[in-house]
């Protein structure tokens, strides 16, 4: 492993630009390559088995880009297939979403009423609720999760301020608000993007965003392993990754570019082996 090898960063899709945003922030001189598997997201609703199966794909493909690092920026892939990643990729560095994260939101919680929102498979495994209660020595901290599935497609299909996703939001947050949560585990790549709503509807709320602690722990892994990229081998204001694809949806560029903040390279369409 060298400094000068690219971070390697995938998703079920676009949604993991939102963890790429993270990590450009934390880590702007190095070089990422980003494969979304956008031709069989979502990974939300789909069984344990089959997320397995991409998650270990996606893992090959990036391992032949020669990473030094994989970021599973999945909150699905980090909680249901994480020794899947860890497995495959042998040596090469893995980060998840979820310890992150648990780690976060118990540092931060001042009541102890600590909220999990994700997808159906990220909800139903309950890695985020087990990651938390394993940390919580004191016992001190209540969990509420809840599954939010349409989130997803509100935040592609860009209708994030419309009055019926405040109605949903509403409905899947009602729980939570009447539970004092203080603090709102965002426990998936897409819900970043709805943060003012949820500050509308629990106002003083502590939400915590798994990207960004995903990407502080890179940081802190890059440099204790002595593989921060010098920043003098790329000084250059744009943001070096390379996009990689399994499909190349409709609305692509404009969907990509409302989780990233700014226009994308043109990705490469590939295609995953099955090994199966
Ligand atoms: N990227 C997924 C996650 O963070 C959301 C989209 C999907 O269901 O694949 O859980």
């Amino acid at each position: 492993m060298n400094k000068a090898q690219p971070i390697g960063v995938f998703d079920s899709g676009i949604g993991g630009l939102s963890v790429l945003k993270q990590l450009i922030r934390f880590l702007p001189d190095e070089a990422y390559v980003y494969l979304g598997d956008t031709a069989r997201v979502p990974y939300g609703n789909k069984s344990i088995e089959t997320v397995k199966n991409y998650a270990k794909q996606c893992t090959e493909f990036l391992l032949n880009k020669n990473v030094k690092m994989i970021i599973t920026a999945c909150n699905t892939v980090s909680a249901v297939a994480l020794e899947e990643v860890i497995n495959t990729a042998g040596n090469t560095p893995v980060i998840g979403m979820i310890e992150p994260a648990s780690e976060a939101a118990l540092r931060q919680t001042v009541k102890g009423n600590v909220g999990i929102i994700g997808t159906r498979a990220t909800i139903n495994s309950d890695a985020y609720k087990k990651s938390i209660e394993s940390k919580d020595i004191k016992n001190n901290v209540k969990i509420i999760s809840k599954a939010c599935p349409l989130f997803v497609p509100i935040v592609e299909e860009g209708i994030i301020r419309h009055p019926a996703t405040r109605m949903i939001a509403e409905e899947y947050l009602s729980n939570l608000i009447k539970h004092n949560t203080d603090t709102l585990v965002l426990g998936c790549t897409h819900y970043p993007l709805m943060s003012d709503l949820f500050r509308e509807l629990m106002p003083g709320i502590n939400l915590i965003d798994s990207g960004e602690h995903a990407a502080v722990n890179a940081l802190r892994i890059l440099a204790e392993n002595n593989l921060l990229k010098d920043n003098s081998e790329n000084f250059s204001k744009r943001a070096d990754v390379n996009f990689y694809v399994t499909d190349l949806p409709v609305l692509f560029d404009d969907v990509a570019k409302r989780f990233l903040g700014f226009d994308i390279k043109k990705p490469v369409i590939v295609s995953l082996p099955d090994k199966k």
